[in-house]
């Protein structure tokens, strides 16, 4: 059976929705695509109601139009500094003899686990099952059937700050879309960038956005460390602003244009010109300098980043090494500065096997958004699709022009 299931990524710059036809066959096609620029959301947590609402309807409107599909509801991301995680155990006695355990028993080893004291201005958002013990035996990935007489959970409980995740919701809801399950971003960008060897062997997923980077460490095939820093790719932008005295919207397109994160590999008498703040309005600005404004705002990235895996215990437990997304991935030599900084392998994901409308979204940015419908995918029981075909829709001529062959039915 097709399934539709759609995906909502509000990130600190971008907000995009994407529709997407799942079925057993295809995999995921993707029918739907909607950008627009964010507003009101800052280093990933909503910060003006209004003005995040008006964008978030902007991208559901747009993908609502490309796909003819009127959104019901959708899985949304979540982010932000205010988001933390721990791991716990869960222990319950069985007695179901022949039958074995039953997903009622995972279900309360679950609640067990999940029956931590949590402060009352936070929130559960995840409890996911990291590995199950039957009597003594640990390391199960699935105990269903099993017979025992106790069944013990490893859980990994992610928790939110209440007020940011009902900020969240409410302009969510305020566009009229409903939330199938709100999901901690590096867990939908790893599902759209991961390999399953990458997580059974040890791999570190690091999503350097806007304005979070965004930390998952996953080990033999599941979560074992989660973490949201307020840094990123904005913060290299406002450097490059007041470094070079120029406006952000200027230092942004120095930024993707000519920025490198090895200012070594730059020739030293290689200028730009630029426009500045104040008379004549022009100024040369040696791409070395430039450069190593940007070296140094990724170096203090990465050194976040490192102290993180140090502070997880899981260092020494990562051959797979790291995986980078997000849009700052997309920066020139920042694969070769991780790889120094942080003495792992250092590949640079993006979503793949796609189908459908894929042209932007096969880059590092879009990451958290696809991972969203995989995730859905994944965890979610199949279910009546929450999407109606909208009757009146008709593709317009110059839209089919754009659209892959097998499209334009
Ligand atoms: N080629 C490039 N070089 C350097 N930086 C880039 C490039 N392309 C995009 N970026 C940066 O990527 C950032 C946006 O990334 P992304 O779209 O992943 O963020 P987001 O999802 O909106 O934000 P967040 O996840 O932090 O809330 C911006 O800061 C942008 O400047
Ligand atoms: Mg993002």
């Amino acid at each position: 059976m097709e399934r539709i299931i759609v995906g909502i990524d509000v990130g600190t710059t971008k907000v995009c929705t994407l529709v997407g036809e799942a079925d057993a066959e295809d995999g995921l096609r993707i029918v739907g695509v909607g950008v627009a620029p964010a507003r009101g959301i800052r280093k990933g947590v909503v910060v003006n109601v209004q003005e995040a609402t008006r964008a978030i309807a902007t991208s559901i409107e747009k993908a609502e139009r490309i796909s003819g599909y009127e959104i019901e509801s959708a899985y949304v991301g979540l982010a932000g500094a205010h988001v933390s995680a721990i791991n716990s155990r869960g222990v319950v006695a069985v007695n179901r003899g022949e039958r074995g355990i039953q997903p009622a028993d995972i279900e309360r080893a679950l609640d067990a686990a999940r029956a931590i004291a949590i402060p009352h201005n936070r929130e559960v958002l995840h409890v996911i099952p990291r590995s199950y013990t039957v009597d003594g035996d640990d390391g199960v990935r699935n105990p269903l059937g099993m017979q025992a007489y106790r069944l013990e959970v490893e859980t990994h409980i992610i928790t939110g700050a209440t007020s940011s995740i009902h900020n969240l919701v409410k302009c969510v809801q305020t566009t009229g879309v409903g939330i199938d399950a709100l999901v901690l971003e590096p867990l939908a960008s790893g599902e759209a960038v991961l390999t399953d060897v990458e997580r059974e062997m040890g791999v570190i997923l690091a999503d350097i956005g806007g304005g979070t980077t965004d930390i998952a460490i996953f080990i033999e095939g599941s979560i074992w460390h989660t973490v949201v820093l307020a840094t990123g790719g904005e913060h290299i932008t406002n450097d490059i602003a007041i470094g070079l005295r120029t406006p952000f919207t200027t230092a942004e397109e120095l930024k993707i244009k000519h920025g490198h994160a090895r200012p070594q590999a730059i020739n030293p008498n290689e200028t730009l010109d630029v426009a500045a703040f104040g008379e004549g309005g022009r100024q040369q600005v040696s791409r070395q300098f430039l450069s190593q404004i940007v070296e140094a705002r990724a170096e203090e990235i990465f050194d976040l980043i490192r102290q993180e895996i140090k502070r997880s215990g899981y260092d020494g437990l990562l051959p797979a090494g790291v995986v980078l997304c997000g849009g700052t991935a997309d920066l020139t030599g920042i694969r070769d500065l991780a790889r120094d900084m942080l003495n792992l392998p250092v590949r640079i994901g993006a979503p793949q096997e796609l189908h459908g409308l894929v042209d932007i979204l096969e880059s590092p940015a879009y990451a958290t958004s696809v991972g969203l419908l995989q995730w859905g995918l994944r965890h979610d029981a199949p279910r009546p699709a929450r999407v109606r075909r909208n009757g009146h829709f008709k593709l317009p001529g110059w839209l089919k022009a754009f659209l892959p062959e097998r499209q334009k039915s």
